[in-house]
């Protein structure tokens, strides 16, 4: 029964051949190995494009696995003497690469070989910008994002490639000054689509409004420094008075009020 249904398994996935496949940041893949009822080795060579090749092996006479430089997160799904499947945890970017599994059998030899993409799903922000137009943001995203609107606008596009290999994607629509009600950014990704809405107002003239804030701030600013130079000016005199006072009088000119209404509060 059992020989049955590894061979009915078997008839499905024997193919061989080249295969895309892709994962998501983060995620784990599986990728599956043509499974045979008499294996006596399984290999899986793995040449990621960053560099680092590793193997994984079983020998099925000897029940036995050994690994060559393969990180802990690549390693057999389950027990190679069962499947030889190949599990990645945590997929990253350095992950991506080509996954080829040998096998030798006594039917024959197979191998199949997957070609892994890693995706990284984009950050998705959305804003207006200083002239009322909508901003749409797809950051970081592996391929780059696609950004659409569901106004009826020409947009401007603006791509940002980074050293790991994502793309930050900016599309900015022209609202010509119009209002912008819940206007959509539809971002499209293998990863993942997303969508988010904004509304944007035209700003009354920005620059305008800007000179106004530093004008009102210069002045303001001027105000300050010169009521600090009369402050000064006006502290000094005082103490220049009071180092003159001639040396007879009693000290008590300034504190007079206080020390006469000390008695009064005993009485
Ligand atoms: C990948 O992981 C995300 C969460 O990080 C999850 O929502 C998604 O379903 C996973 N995809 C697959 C194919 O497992
Ligand atoms: C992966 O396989 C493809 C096609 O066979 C080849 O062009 C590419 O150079 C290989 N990449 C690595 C990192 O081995
Ligand atoms: C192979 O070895 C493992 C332990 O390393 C054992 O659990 C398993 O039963 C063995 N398989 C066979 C077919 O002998
Ligand atoms: C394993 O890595 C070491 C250094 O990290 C290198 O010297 C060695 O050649 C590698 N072995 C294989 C089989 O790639
Ligand atoms: C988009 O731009 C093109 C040329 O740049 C122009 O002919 C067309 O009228 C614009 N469409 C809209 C909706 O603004
Ligand atoms: C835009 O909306 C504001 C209120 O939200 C309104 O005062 C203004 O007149 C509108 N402008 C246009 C061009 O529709
Ligand atoms: C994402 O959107 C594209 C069109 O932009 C569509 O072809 C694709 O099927 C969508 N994918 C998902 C997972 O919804
Ligand atoms: C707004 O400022 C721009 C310069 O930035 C100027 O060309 C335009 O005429 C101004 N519009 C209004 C309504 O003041």
């Amino acid at each position: 029964m059992h020989t049955i249904v590894l061979l009915s398994i078997a008839a499905v996935s024997g193919v061989t051949g080249n295969n895309r496949v892709s994962a998501t940041v983060g995620n784990s893949s599986v990728l599956v190995c043509s499974l045979k009822s008499n294996t006596t080795l399984v290999t899986w060579k793995i040449s990621p494009k960053t560099g680092g090749f590793c193997t994984l092996g079983y020998r099925a006479d000897q029940n036995k696995t050994d690994r060559t430089n393969c990180s802990d997160s690549v390693n057999w799904k389950f027990r190679p003497d069962q499947d030889p499947a190949l599990e990645i945890r945590q997929v990253g970017i350095v992950h991506e690469g080509n996954y080829t599994c040998e096998v030798v059998a006594t039917e024959g030899n197979f191998h199949r070989t997957y070609h892994l993409t890693v995706l990284v799903p984009p950050r998705l922000t959305l804003h207006c910008d200083d002239h009322g137009n909508p901003v749409c943001e797809a950051e970081a995203g592996k391929p780059p994002a696609q950004i659409s609107w569901d106004l009826e606008s020409n947009s401007t596009l603006r791509e940002e490639v980074h050293d790991d290999g994502t793309v930050t994607v900016v599309s900015t629509c022209a609202a010509h000054g119009t209002n912008v009600t819940n206007t959509i950014c539809i971002v499209s990704h293998p990863a993942g689509n997303q969508s988010k809405s904004v509304s944007c107002h035209p700003s009354k003239n920005s620059t305008w409004a800007l000179h106004c804030v530093i004008s009102l701030a210069s002045v303001l600013s001027l105000l300050f420094l010169l009521a600090v130079f009369h402050l000064y000016t006006f502290c000094d005199s005082r103490t220049m008075r009071n180092q003159y006072r001639p040396r007879h009088l009693p000290p008590t000119e300034l504190s007079g009020p206080i020390s006469n209404s000390a008695p009064e509060q005993r009485n």
